[in-house]
């Protein structure tokens, strides 16, 4: 797999998610951002709305969940529809028996880590997961500026997943965008979620071919 792109919908027009979702059929994924408003301080979307639109995406569903309760939820997404469930790590009460059960229902498992979660205790467990999503801003809201502290921990990332061996994408998720998508990939990211980047422009479909003709512009190392 090479360099994908993930546009979320949260900054697209809720009221024409349909017409906003056809405009980037040339993306690699749809990313769906469900906040519950208790582990981040937004309310989206939930089950019903997700599993419509996956069966109106013309792209699989990356559904990143920034829920409490994972453990109990992030099946039933998977059942929804998704393609790839993400969950984050500090909600999971046991993240490893919650990806093999995503990874039994066929979904790939993601899971998160905020901006401020160290990566330690997860590498010894990558191989149990299909992605890692850094987050660059913190969790709740489009639009935000990326946080540039977090690039080191996406080199740190791309090197443990090296060497476990496998393919286990790492995602950035938040404040990318056509200036900086050639340094977070240069980090070593490989799935590259944008929001704003992509619907704030007024020809989204446009906007994706540009991030990914500027990913091309990384120096890895
Ligand atoms: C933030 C969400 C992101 C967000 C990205 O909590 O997880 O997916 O939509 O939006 P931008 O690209 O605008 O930062
Ligand atoms: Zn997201």
């Amino acid at each position: 797999m090479g360099i994908q792109i993930a546009p979320s919908i949260l900054s697209a027009d809720f009221v024409n998610l349909e017409k906003d979702i056809a405009a980037v059929s040339d993306a690699d994924w749809l990313h769906v951002d469900v906040m519950d408003g208790h582990f981040v301080p937004n309310l989206t979307i939930g089950l019903p709305v997700v599993e419509r639109i996956a069966q109106i995406s013309p792209i699989p569903i990356d559904a990143h969940l920034m829920i409490e309760d994972p453990d109990r939820w992030a099946p039933q997404y998977a059942e929804a529809g998704a393609a790839s469930v993400t969950f984050h790590i500090e909600a999971a009460f046991a993240p490893i028996r919650l990806a093999r059960e995503l990874r039994g229902l066929g979904a790939r498992a993601g899971i998160a880590i905020r901006p401020a979660t160290p990566i330690e205790p997860l590498i010894e467990h990558l191989a149990e997961f299909d992605m890692v999503v850094v987050m660059t801003v913190e969790p709740g809201f489009g639009g935000q500026s990326f946080i540039e502290s977090t690039l080191p921990k996406i080199r740190a990332l791309r090197k443990a997943v090296t060497k476990t061996g496998g393919e286990i994408w790492v995602q950035a998720d938040g404040g990318v965008t056509a200036d900086n998508i050639a340094e977070v990939v240069g980090a070593g990211a490989d799935v590259l979620v944008a929001g704003s980047a992509i619907y704030g422009k007024d020809n989204p479909g446009a906007e994706v071919g540009v991030l990914r003709e500027r990913a091309k512009g990384a120096h890895h190392g």
